[in-house]
């Protein structure tokens, strides 16, 4: 029709009880920063179990730029990064995917030199480096800020006491993989504890590196090792894990999520409990069945590893949402992380919001409604909601989803929900 134009959705016939089994993809906040790390080997890399995920496409383009060889066949990645000859990434890359900042450390690492433009803020509110550039520096990087760019030269890295004021992910990967390329020993203090620093340790540790205390809040970085040809599988990803719980928890049935790492998952696995979930785990599946009504939850605040992750908050409110009772959410890892109260309410939540504080009081009746993702995780949670709603939900603005979810309307229909993907 002229004027209207065409967009993809979800459409969801909710109220559907799920029961199966589904297999849990990489995680996407591995494979990003070990993407980076193959730069720093200039040898081949052999990447297993690498989701399908419009993040990993946008790194596999930044890859490509700076020159080196990506094939994926399936779920494995070849990557050379012998061939590398440039150590910019263009504007339009780093729009893509605000965390391309990652490549930053890597990058400085092997070529001495990186140019980028700034991340800036997102829809998370603002989403600083301060602490990415201030440990680079006291690694030897020489770092100008101008027109939005972001200018890094080394006459050489240099190990160096790095003790953060707050444990962030993507700082200390970006530590980890410069540290790597430096002379000498960098001690980090206070570093993120999240599995995914572990899984990027245990892989440059593969290509010849030497990290050690990955996953405590000191890792320590032995730099400039002979780096060689490495393989490694990412590990599961736990948040589309978390999701996937919440979809089980809100429509009810028995469902086995299979390649997962039930250790990983303990904070919301405590959560959905409380909720009236029954959960049984071995080494790497975890069965999670309901049967009687969802009750409200205790206290849920968002902390850094091993506490309840950030990512986690909105696909568990969608569950809070359809409750009986009240649950408390307190966001303390970013400012705006709420963005999805606004469409779980049209669906008809009751969910107050001050702050980082959010209330939500469960509703006997979620309703179907057209709603938008508004970023990747706020968008999980109104397909959550759509899952348990009655009646017919729209969810548009997929970009978000895709950035972080393989086909989840593929793994949910096979569960028994009634979800396509179409042009609406
Ligand atoms: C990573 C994850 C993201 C997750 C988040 C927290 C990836 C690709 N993304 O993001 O999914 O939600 O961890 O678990 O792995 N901060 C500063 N200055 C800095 C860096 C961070 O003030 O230089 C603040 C941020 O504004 C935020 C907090 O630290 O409030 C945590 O951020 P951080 O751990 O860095 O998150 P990301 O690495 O961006």
């Amino acid at each position: 029709m002229p004027g209207v134009e065409l967009v993809e959705a979800y459409v969801i016939q909710g109220g559907r009880p799920l029961n199966g089994f589904v297999r849990v993809h990489g995680a996407k906040n591995s494979v990003l920063p070990i993407l980076a790390a193959t730069i720093l080997s200039g040898k081949e890399s052999l990447i297993y179990n690498c989701p399908h995920l419009k993040d990993v496409d946008s790194s596999f383009r930044i890859l490509r730029h700076l020159g080196c060889v990506v094939r994926r066949q399936d779920e494995a990645v070849y990557i050379d990064s012998g061939p590398i000859a440039h150590h910019d990434v263009p504007d339009s890359l780093m729009r893509e995917m605000r965390s391309s900042v990652v490549f930053l450390g890597a990058i400085l690492g092997r070529q001495g030199k990186a140019v980028m433009s700034f991340p800036g803020g997102c829809e998370l509110g603002p989403r600083p480096i301060d602490l990415h550039l201030w440990a680079l520096r006291k690694l030897g990087a020489d770092i100008r800020e101008s027109g939005g760019n972001l200018y890094c030269e080394t006459n050489g890295l240099k190990g160096a006491e790095i003790s953060l004021s707050l444990p962030s992910v993507g700082a200390t990967e970006n530590i980890m993989l410069a540290a790597s390329a430096a002379k000498g020993v960098t001690r980090i203090q206070n570093a993120a504890c999240e599995p995914e620093i572990e899984d990027l340790q245990n892989f440059i540790n593969a290509m010849g590196g030497s990290i050690h205390g990955a996953g405590t809040p000191t890792v320590v970085v032995e730099g400039a090792r002979e780096f060689r040809r490495a393989e490694h599988s990412i590990i599961p990803d736990r948040i589309v894990a978390a999701t996937y719980m919440a979809c089980a928890a809100i429509a009810g049935g028995d469902v086995t999520l299979t390649g997962v790492n039930p250790a990983h998952l303990r904070t919301v696995t405590a959560a959905l409990s409380d909720a009236g979930c029954e959960i049984d785990v071995t080494e790497d599946s975890l069965r999670i069945a309901r049967s009687d009504a969802l009750k409200s939850m205790r206290q849920i605040r968002t902390m850094p590893y091993p506490g309840f992750p950030t990512d986690a908050q909105s696909p568990i409110m969608a569950v809070a949402a359809r409750a009986e009772g009240t649950t408390l959410f307190v966001e303390n890892i970013f400012e705006s992380r709420y963005r999805h109260v606004g469409e779980l309410t049209r669906m008809g939540a009751d969910i107050k919001v001050e702050g980082r504080i959010a209330v939500v009081s469960g509703v006997k009746k979620l309703y179907g409604a057209h709603v938008k993702a508004t970023d990747l995780r706020g968008g999980a949670a109104l397909v959550v909601a759509g899952i348990g709603a009655e009646g017919e939900t729209v969810v548009t603005e997929l970009d978000h989803i895709d950035r972080g979810y393989e086909s989840m309307h593929v793994a949910l229909s096979a569960l028994g929900a009634n979800m396509t993907r179409k042009t609406v």
